[in-house]
């Protein structure tokens, strides 16, 4: 299928065979003694080899040079990349909210990897748990290219179209859709016009479509509607730079030509892009409100079967049907952390300081809920049937607390009074039974 001039393959999980040249791909063998057309045949493995078969993940390659053929790694600078376990400050209860991050000026020439900005992390990479919550604000086309070791990365953009050109071929990705990198695939990301985003960087198992349990066979996000790209490559003069995140740092390497350099591929393992209004969404048609679980795009589980190393959950435009219910989400206290960003429009439990760009974080167990004026609204407003319109909330939600960043909290964008729009609420009047 086509999307913006692009060739595309439709399924999540699915095991494609796709070449950029006819006759690259062989066919009944994985690596026979000579790769057609002078390629070399190379398979990167996304799972452990012995991962059971539904979750085993890898991708034959056939490269103009193997992966293998570069110079020595150097260490770099990792600017305001953090990894977890990242201590620098101890764990704050507070609910914390930050206004949007400032654009790069364009006198300052910034890429995707240099406008990276951890605002918070959670679990240990060293041990395949947790995330981190990365924000990104851009200004130029990556040269270079980036792989990921310590996790898969999921791109949410909020400003600005991204172009991912990646080994497996390119994705293009604008506000409303998301993009998702797995591990160790590299990728350049190219821009036109100035960018900002989410990045979820997943230390744990690779995201995939949660259970649907008595929802049935269909609902949510449908695998269909996951895209993986088509073969394609590039073949230049000169070298390229490769950089690496493993371990927590930043390191470097070049290589002849461009690492993007796969004319063809077969196998399950490939970045892929979901368009998040093909979200079908499901909520009451009666009375009350469901958890926030029935909004879930994608899940990475952890070893605790129903409890997540983390959810990617949306709030999209939708009907609100529910009779004698308060509609926005209520107050509540959580096992689960929450991050949550938004990507355009308005949150329907937050009158104002919930900026598109912005965030907010609850962790473990700190109350939260609609503000004042969004309580007093949600109670007085008249049941009938209404549609949210304009708004594209999401959730990186986690079992594990999220540790920010010292960069995020001595931030001028953290607002300093957001604990005040739970403040002024009144009391219940009722007497006591002791008369108080
Ligand atoms: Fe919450």
């Amino acid at each position: 299928m086509k999307n913006s001039g692009l060739q595309y393959q439709s399924g999540l999980g699915n095991e494609f065979a796709t070449e950029a040249i006819a006759g690259a791909l062989p066919h009944g063998q994985n690596s026979p003694q000579c790769a057609p057309l002078g390629l070399y045949a190379e398979q990167i493995s996304g799972s452990a080899f012995t991962a059971p078969r539904h979750e085993n993940l890898r991708t034959w390659q056939y490269r103009l040079l193997p992966s293998a053929s570069h110079s020595p790694y150097r260490k770099i600078e990792y600017g305001l990349i953090r990894t977890a376990p990242c201590a620098e400050v101890a764990i704050p209860l507070n609910r914390l909210r930050w206004n949007p991050f400032p654009l790069p000026l364009p006198t300052t020439p910034v890429d995707f990897i240099d406008g990276l900005m951890t605002v918070a992390t959670n679990g240990d990479a060293r041990l395949q748990r947790g995330v981190a919550v990365h924000l990104y604000a851009a200004n130029q086309s990556m040269t270079r290219c980036f792989y990921n070791a310590d996790g898969e990365l999921l791109i949410v953009p909020q400003q600005g179209a991204l172009t991912l050109k990646t080994e497996a071929g390119v994705l293009e990705i604008a506000p409303g859709e998301i993009a998702v990198v797995p591990r160790g695939i590299k990728f350049r990301v190219e821009i036109a016009d100035t960018v900002r985003g989410y990045v979820c960087e997943n230390y744990g198992a690779p995201l995939r479509l949660p259970e649907l349990g008595p929802i049935g066979a269909n609902g949510l996000a449908n695998a269909r509607d996951f895209w993986a790209p088509v073969a394609w490559f590039e073949k230049i003069k000169g070298q390229t730079e490769v950089i690496a995140k493993f371990g927590g740092h930043l390191w470097a390497y070049e290589m002849q030509g461009s690492p993007l350099n796969v004319v063809a591929w077969h196998g399950n393992y490939t970045p892929y892009k979901y368009d998040l209004a093909r979200f079908n969404t499901i909520n009451t048609v009666s009375y009350d409100h469901p958890d926030p679980s029935i909004f879930t795009v994608l899940t990475s589980p952890s070893e605790t079967v129903g409890t997540a190393n983390i959810d990617f959950v949306i709030f999209p435009p939708r009907w609100m049907v529910a009779e004698n219910t308060f509609r926005p989400p209520w107050f509540h206290r959580n096992f689960m952390s929450e991050y949550m960003g938004l990507i355009h429009g308005t949150y329907d439990a937050k009158a104002e300081g919930f900026l598109p760009g912005g965030g907010s974080l609850h962790n473990s167990f700190s109350a939260h809920g609609p503000d004042k004026v969004s309580f007093e609204k949600a109670s007085a407003a008249e049941l009938k049937p209404h549609y949210i319109a304009n708004t594209l909330a999401f959730m990186f939600e986690s079992r594990y607390a999220f540790a920010p960043t010292k960069f995020a909290l001595d931030a001028t964008e953290l607002q300093p009074d957001y604990d005040t729009i739970w403040s002024g609420f009144i009391e219940a009047d009722i007497r006591h039974p002791t008369g108080n």
